[in-house]
């Protein structure tokens, strides 16, 4: 078993970005700019969305954090976003999820001007990404993607069994996967929590991707001898750490790991991957530039 290390991949993708940053700022020009809107005060978001605003300081990006009370409406908050799309000095930001029940979230996406939608979850960018068209790609799979082509995985004309298919991940996930013109290109099977025999699938795939969100659901007895296991999953459960919670992943990752090739790790697995795909989809926003 080999680890997929997310943290030491997207330190060298950061440093990639930083070098880029330098250079453009050294030629006279401002830095790449990116927002993030944070509704109400759940513990998880303000998390994420700290650690995103850390990781443009250390690009050397400029960041904006428009805080919004739980009980804003959907008018407040898509004047927020109008604001946001008209801002010149702005390259992407992202209306970080989920948001209050109050709210319509597909409509909030949609209010989003596809070309300042660094997290690539505008249904126009969708459809790009789905017709091999260059826009932004979600940051996760986006990020996984990279892992796979740094650790130069083989991916072509492999059995890729996703396991999970919300709009962020797995959905997106299965249709860069079968992608030509990225690694991937693999044959692909998406599960999902109504899936018949789902380990008739995984028992039969080189790749399993889980992003479902269930603690230590991927059993070692539901994977053939020497597949590639990515670890989207991250749920919190309560214990008596100093934190008084952990992360654990959707795999059951000590008795996974000796029947694995490749494996990776949760924390420090697709997370930090993640992260600097967001950055790297601003720099690409920043210099016009999409793949
Ligand atoms: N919530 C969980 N993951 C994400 C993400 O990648 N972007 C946004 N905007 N919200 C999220």
């Amino acid at each position: 078993m080999q680890i997929l290390d997310g943290i030491k991949l997207a330190k060298e993708i950061k440093q990639e970005i930083k070098s880029s940053v330098e250079e453009a700022v050294s030629q006279g020009k401002r830095p790449p700019h990116l927002a993030a809107v944070l509704v109400g005060n759940d513990g998880a978001s303000q998390t994420y969305v700290n650690n995103k605003i850390k990781d443009c300081e250390f690009v050397g990006f400029k960041s904006s954090l428009v805080k919004l009370p739980n009980t804003v409406s959907q008018t407040e908050l898509i004047e927020e976003i109008e604001k946001l799309n008209n801002q010149e000095d702005l390259d992407g930001f992202i209306v970080q999820l989920p948001l209050p029940s109050q709210i319509d979230q597909e409509e909030i996406i949609e209010a989003i001007d596809p070309k300042k939608d660094v997290d690539g979850f505008h249904p126009e960018n969708f459809g790009k990404m789905a017709l091999d068209m260059s826009t932004f790609l979600p940051a996760t799979p986006f990020g996984i993607l990279e892992m796979l082509e740094r650790y130069e995985i083989p991916t072509k004309g492999k059995h890729a069994v996703i396991i999970g298919r919300s709009r962020i991940v797995g959905r997106p996930m299965s249709i860069l996967m079968g992608r030509k013109d990225f690694p991937g290109n693999s044959t692909v099977t998406l599960t999902h929590s109504n899936t018949e025999n789902l380990a008739e699938y995984t028992q039969h795939a080189d790749i399993v991707i889980t992003a479902l969100g269930v603690p230590g659901f991927l059993k070692a007895d539901m994977i053939k001898e020497g597949a590639v296991v990515i670890d989207v999953g991250i749920t919190r459960v309560d214990d008596d750490s100093e934190k008084g919670y952990s992360l654990v992943g959707d795999v059951d990752f000590e008795n996974v790991k000796n029947k694995a090739s490749w494996i990776t790790p949760v924390p420090g697995g697709v997370g930090p991957m993640t992260r600097a795909m967001l950055l790297k989809n601003t720099l690409l926003a920043y210099k016009s530039n999409i793949r």
